[in-house]
């Protein structure tokens, strides 16, 4: 009868393999939680915020049809830390009264665009596009109006968001 020392080796190898597997099977059912926890921030939009633009009063001050560039600080979380995104808001009054709040923004490529009084037209440095004061396209390249932030107007203060209405992702900008 031959020895149980004898039968140990093969037995000892499939416990080893066992308890290898057991261990593998462990360690990743506790990593994976702890790495999603870890990496999930870096795989989250970025939020969406209000900050205040200024007084209805003081935007009542601005010339018909005369852009003004209000630049604008959002403070966002992105990932683990927390951003300051400057954009600007062009604020438009048109002849009623009624205010606009577009997105300086070329909606070809995204080029900042400049008002040129003399033409009153924005116009894009870089392909030529022509926005009229009220953000229609009237040449160039891009396909469609100018943005515009979402905005509310709470008591006397307008808020801006970073955010476009029409806008289909939702993801801050
Ligand atoms: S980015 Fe403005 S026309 Fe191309």
């Amino acid at each position: 009868m031959a020895k149980s020392s004898e039968e140990s080796p093969s037995r000892r190898t499939f416990m080893t393999v066992v308890i290898g597997l057991i261990s593998a099977i462990v360690g990743v059912a506790v990593t994976v939680p702890i790495l999603g926890v870890v990496l999930s921030p870096l795989f989250k939009k970025r939020d969406i915020v209000w900050i205040e633009l200024g007084s209805t009063s003081d935007l009542q001050k601005i010339a018909p049809l005369t852009p003004k560039f209000v630049p604008v600080y959002f403070r966002v979380k992105e990932g683990w830390s927390v951003n300051t995104l400057p954009r600007q808001v062009v604020v438009v009054k048109d002849i009623n009264g009624n205010f606009y709040f577009f997105s300086n923004q070329c909606t070809h490529l995204g080029c900042p665009l400049h008002w040129i009084p003399a033409r009153q037209k924005f116009l894009c440095p870089c392909h030529g596009g022509m926005f009229n004061v009220l953000g229609k396209v009237v040449g160039g390249p891009p396909p469609r109006p100018l943005y515009e932030w979402v905005h509310k107007i709470e008591k006397d203060t307008v808020f801006i968001q970073n955010k476009f209405l029409n806008n289909p992702k939702e993801r801050g900008i």
